[in-house]
């Protein structure tokens, strides 16, 4: 009940603010929903560097295990994407769509590699740096994909890295249309696309709740 007073408020408050010309703000759950995998981009839109770099600094606010900090970003534009594009993997619940589509390509990537070697508080740390730039990438009105199937001496060759690349992540104005699928624990959870929409499915929060 609370929740749902005070997101409406935050509507409200939204609704005015676009009215009276001021900066929009998000909730938290409309980032999130906004915040899909994307894997086909409008080519005709070049990310900035500024853009990878305000993705970035969400780093600057996020928690890291004993505040070690060891994640660093190559920021890749689009002088550089065909270094990346050719090794990483999308989409492999969907072999046969072959994304992403020619000519919906993403043109810039933030490459996260480590100055520590790999641990488990490692790779958490990744995940919540992921989350936190799809986040800020949804919030600048771009969208995302976090890529984990990729070659990464590939990349690393190709962008010239002494570090080891972790997991990348690719940038753009997405042109896919989304939804949200609830589901139960028995169902599929493999995505899927129909009539031209990529289809989400999602467990609900009851089934969440241990
Ligand atoms: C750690 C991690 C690695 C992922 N690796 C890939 C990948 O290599 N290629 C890809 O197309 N999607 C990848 N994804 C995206 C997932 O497929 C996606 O999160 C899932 O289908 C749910 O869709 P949603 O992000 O829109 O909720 C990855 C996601 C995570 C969290």
């Amino acid at each position: 009940m609370a929740d749902n007073f005070l997101e409406k408020r935050l509507q409200d408050y939204n609704a005015n603010a676009s009215k009276n010309g001021r900066k929009q703000s998000f909730s938290l759950a409309s980032l999130m929903r906004k915040s899909r995998s994307c894997r086909g981009y409008d080519a005709s839109f070049v990310v900035r560097a500024d853009q990878l770099r305000r993705i970035v600094a969400a780093n600057t606010l996020a928690p890291s295990s004993r505040n070690r900090q060891a994640l660093r970003f190559r920021l890749v534009l689009a002088d550089e994407a065909c270094k990346v594009l050719p090794h990483v993997r999308m989409g492999a619940a969907l072999p046969h769509c072959k994304l992403p589509l020619p000519g919906t390509e993403p043109n810039a990537f933030i490459v996260i590699c480590a100055t520590d070697e790999p641990s488990e508080s490692l790779y958490i740390d990744v995940g919540i740096s992921v989350q936190s730039m799809l986040l800020q990438a949804a919030e600048i009105g771009l969208n995302a994909l976090c890529i984990g199937s990729f070659d990464a001496v590939a990349v690393s060759r190709a962008l010239g890295l002494a570090l080891q690349p972790l997991i990348i992540i690719a940038v753009g104005k997405g042109i896919e249309k989304f939804s949200l699928v609830e589901i139960s624990p028995d169902e599929s959870r493999d995505y899927y696309r129909k009539d031209g929409v990529h289809h989400v499915p999602k467990l609900r929060l009851d089934d969440l709740i241990l």
